[in-house]
C-alpha cells in the first residue's frame, strides 16, 4: 500500500505548458531548471514551439526530451490563417497554459481569445515602461538607457489584445549602473529578475494561486 496518493491520483491534473520561444532560449532553460528543483508545483512543460527553425531554444527542448513543433509566420498567406493554425495546434495538444519565452510573432485574436488569461509573456521592462508595439529584445533596453533610467526590470504578465497591456502579476526591479550597454544590462535583468519571476509566475497559475479581474491580478499567497 502506498501512503501518499499523487496529486493526479486525487483528480488534480497537472497544468499542461507549452513554451513559445524564437531564440537562445534562456527563459526556457530557466524554467526547465526550475522544473527539475521541483518549483513548477503541479505543472508540467510539455511542449516547445518555436516562430525559427534555428532557435537555440530547440536544442534545449531536445536536450530535456521535451517535444517540439516549428510554425512559421510566413508559411501563410494570410494572419488569419497562422492564427488559425497555431490555435488548432495548442488545443490539439491539450495545453492549459502558454508561456512566450522570448517569442517575437504576434499573435492573433483567435490565439489569444481560446487562451484568454491562459498566456503569460515575459517583458524585459517595467511596464508601462518601454513596452508595446516595437519593444522587444535589446530595443527595449537601448532605450532605457537612451531615457537615462536609473531603475528598470522586468514583468511577468497575462497576454490581452493590447499588446503589453495585460493583467500584471510580478514585477522586479534591476538597477542600471555606470558603464552599461543594451547587451550588458540584457543579461543583468534576465538574472535578476526574469529567469526568477517568470518561474515563479508559472508556478502561481499551476497552483491555481492567481486571480483576474478588471485586468489585474491578486496572488493568492
Ligand atoms: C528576453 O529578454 C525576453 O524578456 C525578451 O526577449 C528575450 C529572449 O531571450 N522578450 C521580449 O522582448 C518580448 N517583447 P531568451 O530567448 O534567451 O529567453
Amino acid at each position: 500500500t502506498k501512503a501518499l496518493l499523487l496529486p493526479e491520483e486525487v483528480g488534480m491534473k497537472k497544468t499542461k505548458i507549452a513554451v513559445f520561444v524564437s531564440g537562445g532560449g534562456t527563459n526556457l532553460q530557466a524554467l526547465i531548471d526550475a522544473q527539475n528543483r521541483g518549483e513548477i508545483k503541479n505543472g508540467k512543460i510539455s511542449l516547445v514551439v518555436s516562430s525559427n527553425p534555428n532557435a537555440y531554444a530547440l536544442e534545449r527542448a531536445k536536450n530535456n526530451s521535451i517535444a517540439t513543433e516549428v510554425i512559421r509566420r510566413k508559411d501563410y498567406a494570410e494572419f488569419d490563417e497562422y492564427d488559425s493554425a497555431v490555435t488548432e495546434l495548442l488545443k490539439s495538444k491539450d495545453v492549459d497554459l502558454v508561456v512566450l519565452a522570448g517569442f517575437m510573432t504576434i499573435l492573433g485574436k483567435q490565439f489569444i481569445s481560446a487562451f484568454e488569461n491562459r498566456i503569460i509573456n515575459i517583458h524585459p521592462s517595467l511596464i508601462p515602461s518601454f513596452c508595446g508595439e516595437g519593444y522587444y529584445g535589446l530595443r527595449v533596453h537601448e532605450e532605457a538607457l537612451n531615457r537615462g533610467v536609473k531603475v528598470t526590470g522586468a514583468t511577468a504578465h497575462f497576454v490581452n489584445e493590447v499588446c503589453d497591456g495585460g493583467p500584471i502579476i510580478i514585477q522586479k526591479a534591476v538597477e542600471i549602473q555606470n558603464g552599461d550597454t543594451p547587451e550588458i544590462l540584457q543579461k543583468r535583468v534576465m538574472e535578476q529578475a526574469e529567469w526568477k519571476i517568470l518561474p515563479r509566475a508559472v508556478s502561481l497559475f499551476c497552483e491555481d494561486k492567481i486571480i483576474v479581474k478588471d485586468n489585474k491580478t491578486e496572488i493568492l499567497d
